[in-house]
């Protein structure tokens, strides 16, 4: 049986290897914008149609985005790379929203040249140890026409390519 230590860096080392896009969760609480970045994202089901997040207790969006209840997954786009940077504590979150260029629909605020808005309002948050999964009912979903996502890999960005296709025989 490992030890506490070694199972952990063992995990670390087994999500280095889980590659993710990386959306950036954003919303709007009493004229106030919040927003981090994250890689957590799921698709959960089309029947509702919604989307899970996990979002850590510490992080400046927790309170504020349980308290409005509504919010923008924006999936980003390979190019922004300083966007995700900036939302996940390169900046101070009242500074965060001055890279990129940032919309509003509906009071929440949105990244139009992203590769996905998904406009969500909480079904359900569940607390789990230090994080609560945010369980989302999409109300809209807007999407650009190429496909460029942002991807997090072995702890840094990357674009994805199609496999060529094998030729049989
Ligand atoms: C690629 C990447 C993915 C992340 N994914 C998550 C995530 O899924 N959930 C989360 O709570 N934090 C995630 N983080 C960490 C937050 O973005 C970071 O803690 C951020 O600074 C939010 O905290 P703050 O608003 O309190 O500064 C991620 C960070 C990076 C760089």
């Amino acid at each position: 049986m490992l030890g506490q230590d070694q199972r952990t860096e063992h995990f670390r080392q087994s999500m280095r290897r889980l590659a993710s896009t990386v959306c950036v969760i954003s919303c709007k609480r009493g004229g106030e914008r919040y927003g981090i970045t994250v890689t957590s994202v799921t698709p959960l089901s089309f029947s509702p149609i919604s989307i899970l997040a996990c979002v850590n207790k510490t992080t400046s969006i927790s309170a504020p985005l349980k308290d409005v209840g509504r919010y923008c997954i924006n999936v980003l786009r390979a190019s922004q790379a300083d966007v995700s940077n900036s939302f996940s504590g390169g900046l101070p979150p009242k500074e965060r929203f001055d890279v990129g260029k940032w919309a509003e629909m509906d009071g929440i605020p949105y990244l139009p040249d992203a590769q996905a808005s998904l406009f969500c309002e909480i079904d359900q948050a569940i607390s789990y140890a230090t994080h609560d999964i945010i369980i989302g009912g999409v109300t809209a979903a807007h999407f650009a026409p190429d496909i460029a996502p942002l991807i997090y890999q072995n702890g840094s960005y990357a674009v994805a390519a199609p496999l060529a296709l094998q030729k049989a025989g």
